[in-house]
């Protein structure tokens, strides 16, 4: 493959741009990381992105309630363990409405700081059918937001990768291993999305999720990398172009 325009040739204005996407989008990934560990990483508890978080998150912990899951998961420091313990055990005992008047008070002193604020989409769990819904079993990631999920991420990333795909295609490489690192996000992108509703499904499937992920993470880090070396680094600049 031959290819006349390579990123050492390029203009300093084109390298300031290409570069200033780079470095931004390699900020954004970071940034996803994070929220990755932060959300999907909390589900079991425990820091660290887990299979069983990946099982939690979509396909739910089927052994237990939404609450349940929340109060041993991402909502267990919210509250002291003796107020989670009640509302756990409200939560066995099917939510019975005889016991709401105990309930009550500890949702309003430990919950409604965030779950009763009209800003946010919360669940307004001081709420006794809200609350009811909750103690139903925890059957993951809803279909409404995996949709939502699913198609800003298909749209997002598919631009995010055509942009570091057209950089990268300027750089000096294997010609074998450009074609797979440009093309390869793209099949990992479409096999995470699918693997989030077959792991809705079927639990198997979390560990392709887990796949896809550091898949399309590697591609982009080489991606990324090649192409700001070979865009600054004078290995591969040509003198007369600076
Ligand atoms: C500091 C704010 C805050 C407090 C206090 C808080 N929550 Fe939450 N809660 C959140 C946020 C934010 C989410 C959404 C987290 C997410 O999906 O990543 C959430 C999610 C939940 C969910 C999961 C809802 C769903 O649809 O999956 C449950 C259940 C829940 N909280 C229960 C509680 C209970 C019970 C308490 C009190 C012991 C509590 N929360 C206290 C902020 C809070």
């Amino acid at each position: 493959m031959k290819n006349d325009i390579t990123l050492g040739k390029l203009s300093l204005i084109n390298r300031v741009l290409y570069s200033g996407f780079l470095l931004t989008i390699s900020l954004g990934f970071c940034m996803s990381a994070l929220q990755i560990l932060m959300t999907h990483g909390m589900a079991d508890g425990e820091m660290g992105l887990s299979h069983k978080d990946v099982v939690y998150s979509y396909y739910g912990n089927r052994n237990g309630s939404k609450l349940e899951t929340a109060l041993k998961g991402k909502m267990k420091l919210k509250a002291p363990p003796e107020v989670n313990a009640v509302l756990i055990e409200w939560a066995h005992k099917g939510a019975p409405e005889s016991e709401w008047s105990t309930v009550l008070p500890l949702i309003e002193k430990h919950c409604s700081k965030c779950h009763a604020d009209d800003e946010s989409d919360l669940p307004r769990i001081e709420q006794i059918d809200v609350a009811k819904s909750m103690v139903k079993v925890d059957e993951g990631a809803s279909i409404s937001t995996l949709t939502r999920v699913s198609h800003i991420h298909l749209f997002g990333i598919s631009f995010i990768f055509l942009y570091i795909g057209w950089i990268f295609s300027m750089a000096e490489f294997n010609p074998a291993w450009k074609v797979f690192l440009i093309g390869s996000p793209f099949g990992f992108l479409i096999l995470d999305v699918l693997s989030w509703w077959l792991t809705k499904y079927w639990s198997e499937f979390a560990t392709m999720i887990l796949i896809s992920g550091v898949g399309y993470g590697i591609s982009a880090f080489i991606m990324l990398t090649v192409s700001l070396a070979q865009m600054w680094l004078p290995r591969w600049r040509e003198p007369k172009y600076y």
